[in-house]
C-alpha cells in the first residue's frame, strides 16, 4: 500500500528469512503496526483473527504458513495436519484452498530436505503473481474509468464495498487497483466507501488506504448507496470478490448483493474485480453452493473506536439478550454483474466467457 510516499506490502518475507512480516490490520486505522508470523499456527491465527484478511492475502498467508510448517517438519503427516489447520480458518475465500493446493502440488514427490525451500519459493511466486495480476486488473479497470471520464468530462465517482484494496492483497488490491491506476494516469476520481458493517473494513481499512494514497473519497453508511445512485452521484461500482462460481455468481462481503440490486435499478454499471485464483470452476451455481462464513455475535453487538481522549474502546450497541446474525458474505447473481475485471481483460459474468478466458482453470477442475 501507499503510505507516506512509500510502498509497503501487506505481507513480505525478508530475504532469506523463514518467517513473514504482515501489517496487523486489527490495529488500523488508528495505529500502524506489523507482526512477524513464525509458524503455521501463527499464520492460522492471523487469518482467523483477521490480522490479515481479503481473499488474495488470506491465500498468500496460508501458502507461507504451509512453508513454515514444512520448515519445522517436512513429513507427509505434518503437511496434511498444517494444510487442514490452515484450510479451516475461513471458509468463503477460495484463494485459501487454491494456494494450499499449489504448495502441496509443489512439494509432492520432493525429498523431505527440499520441501521447505521449494514451498517458500512457491509462496514467494504466489505473492509476486498477486501483485502482477492486480496491476493487470488495474490497467483493464482504468480503461473503464477513462471512458466514463471522457463521456462525462468530469471526475468519475466510484462506489466500493468492504476493502478490496492493497490491504486485502499483497499490494494494489483488486477493486482499488483501477483507482490507483487512475490516480497514476492523472484521471480524477472520487470513491464512495461503504463503511461495511459489522467489521467496518470500508470505514477503517479502505478509508485508511485512500487517505494514505491521497485519493479523494467519502465514507458512507452502508445504506446510502441506493440514494446516491438514484441521484446520479455514482458512475460505476467496483467491488472485490472472495469466490466466483463457474456461472459468474460472485461471493463478496455481506451487503454487496444489495448494492448490485440498486445499481441495476439505476442503470449504474456494476463491476467485480476478479483475480483468477478467486475463480472456483468446481461450483456450478454460486448462489446455491458457495459456502458462507458465519462469524461471532460480538462483531454485531459491539463496535470499537477511538474516544475523544485517544483511547481505543469497545462498546456494546445492542440490548443484552437480543439475538443477532452475522453472515460474513452474500452472493450476487451473475445477471446483476456488468462485467468481471480480470487480469486477462474485462469479461462477461457467465460460464462461457469465464471458460474462454481461463480454459487452464477449467481443465484442471474437470
Ligand atoms: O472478511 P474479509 O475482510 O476478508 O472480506 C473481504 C472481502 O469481502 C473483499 O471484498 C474480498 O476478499 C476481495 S479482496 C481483494
Amino acid at each position: 500500500m501507499r503510505l507516506n510516499g512509500q510502498t509497503i506490502r501487506s505481507i513480505r518475507r525478508p530475504p532469506g528469512a523463514r518467517h513473514v512480516t504482515i501489517i496487523d490490520q486489527t490495529r488500523l486505522p488508528f495505529a500502524f503496526g506489523t507482526a512477524d508470523l513464525t509458524d503455521a499456527n501463527a499464520a492460522a491465527r492471523a487469518i482467523r483473527d483477521m490480522l490479515v484478511r481479503g481473499a488474495p492475502l488470506i491465500g498468500t498467508t496460508a501458502a507461507y504458513g504451509l512453508a513454515m510448517a514444512l520448515d519445522a517438519d517436512p513429513s507427509d503427516s505434518a503437511l496434511a495436519d498444517a494444510r487442514a489447520l490452515l484450510a479451516a480458518t475461513r471458509p468463503t475465500a477460495i484463494n485459501l484452498a487454491w494456494a494450499l493446493d499449489r504448495i502441496v502440488a509443489t512439494v509432492a514427490g520432493l525429498p523431505p530436505a527440499e520441501r521447505a525451500g521449494a514451498a517458500f519459493a512457491e509462496a514467494d511466486a504466489i505473492a509476486e503473481e498477486d501483485v502482477a495480476i492486480n496491476a493487470a486488473i488495474g490497467r483493464h479497470g482504468l480503461a473503464l474509468i477513462e471512458r466514463l471520464h471522457r463521456r462525462h468530462g468530469r471526475l468519475v465517482n466510484i462506489l466500493t464495498h468492504c476493502n478490496a484494496g492493497a490491504l486485502a492483497a499483497v499490494d494494489l488490491g483488486t477493486a482499488l487497483a483501477p483507482v490507483y491506476a487512475a490516480q497514476d494516469a492523472g484521471i480524477p476520481v472520487h470513491v464512495f466507501v461503504d463503511e461495511t458493517r459489522p467489521r467496518n473494513q470500508g470505514a477503517s481499512l479502505t478509508a485508511f488506504e485512500l487517505v494514505s494514497a491521497g485519493i479523494p473519497h467519502t465514507v458512507i453508511p452502508d445504506n446510502t448507496g441506493g440514494h446516491l445512485m438514484q441521484h446520479g452521484m455514482v458512475d460505476l461500482c467496483i467491488v472485490g470478490t472472495d469466490r466466483v462460481a463457474a456461472n459468474g455468481d460472485v461471493a463478496n462481503k455481506i451487503g454487496t448483493y444489495l448494492k448490485a440490486l440498486a445499481a441495476r435499478d439505476n442503470r449504474v454499471p456494476f463491476y467485480v474485480a476478479l483475480p483468477s485464483p478467486t475463480l472456483d470452476p468446481a461450483i456450478a451455481d454460486g448462489v446455491r453452493d458457495i459456502p458462507i462464513e458465519q462469524r461471532g455475535a460480538a462483531e454485531v453487538t459491539h463496535m470499537t473506536g477511538r474516544t475523544a481522549y485517544g483511547r481505543i474502546e469497545t462498546v456494546r450497541i445492542v440490548p443484552d439478550g437480543s439475538p443477532v446474525a452475522n453472515y460474513g458474505f452474500d452472493v450476487t447473481p451473475a445477471r446483476l454483474v456488468t462485467g468481471l475485471i480480470t487480469e486477462r481483460g474485462v469479461i462477461a459474468a457467465n460460464r462461457m466467457a469465464i471458460a474462454a478466458a481461463f480454459p487452464d482453470r477449467f481443465v484442471r477442475a474437470a
